[in-house]
């Protein structure tokens, strides 16, 4: 595990019960000196595709807590804030990752009205209601670091799951491996979401940026999520003012918009 010192206090992860969210979870909660608290988001707790992540709650039953949240609904985003409120020490939240996300996988003559506003909803609306709705936990947070000086995610900030598929610049390259119209254009618009959150939350002292996790084997996507998850928590972890609006993939290597 590359995390040698805490990543961060406090902690929540949108749609955590399988994938990248669900190893995000895992390596947090196993890591050497794991956050004191980490809020598992998972639109269906007690349904059967949170099986994996009850056991690992179960394992780590002072760290982590199922919260009930479904990103395609604004009334459950705000409701989970109340409840991780309520569950903060001192009001603060230090890192949100807003990883719960959605391909339909459709090229252009497949793709309709429904698949391209379900795949905005969660993809877009539903990270900007969860920045909006635990906004005043990570302004606490930021205000209440020791250092106030510098950005990191031990201070607060909010990461963003996209992906190079995202880029307009690339998309040269990458079209023909991935001709999908819905996910590109969501991940895009989640890019200027991000962009927009880093200079509006920079007063606060709350770092944004994007992060492209690579081609993981999971019910999206190439390699093992393990490796993948260890790089971003690694760039995670040492992020600085500097990484505020900028897109990066799992090593830490910057990607144009
Ligand atoms: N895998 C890749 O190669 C790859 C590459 C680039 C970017 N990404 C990004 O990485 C993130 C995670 O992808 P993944 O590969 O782990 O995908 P995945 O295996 O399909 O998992 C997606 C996760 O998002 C959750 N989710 C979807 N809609 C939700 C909603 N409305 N509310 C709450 N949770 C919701 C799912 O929960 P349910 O079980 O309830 O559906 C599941 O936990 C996504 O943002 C994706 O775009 C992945």
């Amino acid at each position: 595990m590359a995390m040698a010192s805490r990543i961060c206090n406090s902690v929540l992860v949108t749609g955590s019960n399988r994938g990248i969210g669900l190893e995000l979870v895992c390596q947090l909660a196993g890591s050497p000196s794991p956050p004191t608290l980490i809020f598992a988001g998972c639109r269906d707790p007690a349904g059967p595709r949170a099986q994996e992540l009850r056991v690992l709650a179960q394992k780590h039953k002072d760290v982590i807590t199922i919260i009930q949240l479904d990103t395609s609904s604004p009334d459950s985003i705000s409701q989970a804030a109340k409840i991780v409120g309520s569950k903060l020490k001192d009001g603060s939240l230090n890192l949100i990752i807003n990883n719960a996300g959605v391909n339909v996988h459709l090229e252009l003559s497949n793709t309709g009205d429904k698949e391209m506003v379900d795949t905005y909803r969660t993809n877009v609306v539903g990270p900007m209601f969860v920045a909006k709705d635990f906004l005043p936990y990570l302004r606490m947070a930021a205000s209440q670091a020791a250092d106030q000086t510098s950005m990191s995610c031990r201070r607060a900030a909010v990461i963003n799951v996209s992906t190079l598929v995202s880029s307009i610049q690339k998309c040269p390259e990458t079209f023909a491996m991935a001709p999908m119209y819905a996910y590109r254009i969501s991940k895009a618009a989640l890019n200027m979401l991000t962009k927009c959150l880093a200079e509006d939350f920079k007063k606060d002292g709350i770092l944004v940026m994007a992060i492209h996790p690579g081609w993981v084997r999971t019910d999206m996507g190439g390699q093992e999520v393990i490796d993948s998850v260890k790089g971003m928590l690694k760039v995670i972890s040492s992020l600085t003012e500097e990484d505020s609006g900028t897109l990066l993939d799992w090593e830490g290597n910057g990607i144009p918009w």
